[in-house]
């Protein structure tokens, strides 16, 4: 063995093998701060800057071509491009429409500490943004796209409870379950689509905080799927490029519902 790799930490060994530490999980070792005992830390006006630019770039992107429960949401946290939001007061917002809460997390964090959290309606989010040069992608979560792409339509009382049971559900799977879930929540939480009466429309958070996605996840290059869980979870899918095959929803209900049958019909809820 390397013994000298050995005393390298993740972050300094992902480094040197040119991966980016940013898209290494990290098991969290302590209590991480929740709801009003979360700090606003220090911002540049450089950042506050590149959350304006990216705020206003993607809501007009965003206008007509996302659901109405998204859009709800994101008037319920009162999203500003003046100054990047608090975490803080997206957790007072969430509290009062779902009772649902922020905390506070270093980076991209070890899925079973994710799962714990939703479980206790708790959505784990960063608050550091990311850097001017990276304004079209970033390979890792930043609080772009964890609050503006997933806070809002956790006000929605169907997906607030659907994302909860994820949680529970997640956390009593057998290791071979775990990446059907991990798929269902690709094509559904990051990447879903709902028909709507205004036609087909974007909910995933990661399609919602993409400069590329918006356009490209409602155009003819995607196939897209009707929801079925059978159909998903054997879906493969890979994170480096834009999604050539996407599921929609007919409604926030029928996700509730659809994911809570099925997890019971597989021992993963009761
Ligand atoms: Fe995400």
């Amino acid at each position: 063995m390397n013994t000298e790799n050995e005393k390298l930490s993740a972050y300094e060994k992902a480094a040197k093998e040119g991966i980016d530490p940013r898209c290494i999980p990290q098991y969290l070792t302590e209590p991480v701060p929740e709801g009003d005992s979360i700090v606003y830390p220090y911002y540049s006006d450089e950042e506050h800057e590149t959350w304006r630019i990216l705020f206003n770039r993607q809501m007009s992107l965003l206008s007509g071509n996302v659901c109405e429960e998204y859009m709800h949401g994101a008037s319920l946290m009162h999203f500003s491009d003046k100054k990047i939001p608090a975490l803080r007061d997206v957790s007072r917002s969430l509290q009062k429409a779902t009772d649902w809460k922020i905390a506070r997390v270093p980076g991209l964090i070890h899925e079973k500490d994710f799962f714990e959290l939703l479980k206790r309606r708790i959505f784990p989010s960063t608050d550091y943004i990311r850097q001017r040069h990276e304004l079209d992608y970033t390979p890792a979560p930043d609080m772009f796209h964890d609050v503006f792409g997933h806070t809002p339509l956790l006000t929605n009382p169907n997906f607030a409870e659907f994302y909860q049971e994820f949680g529970i559900a997640s956390l009593r799977a057998k290791p071979e379950q775990h990446i059907l879930l991990e798929r269902f929540h690709w094509f559904t939480v990051e990447f879903g689509l709902i028909n709507t009466q205004k036609g087909r429309q974007i909910y995933g958070a990661g399609i919602i905080s993409s400069l590329n996605e918006v356009t490209h996840s409602l155009s003819d290059k995607v196939t897209v799927h009707k929801f079925e869980i059978e159909k998903i979870i054997n879906q493969e899918y890979e994170v480096w490029h834009l999604q050539p095959v996407l599921f929609a929803i007919d409604s926030f209900e029928q996700l509730e519902n659809g994911f809570a049958e099925w997890a019971k019909s597989e021992g993963l809820l009761e």
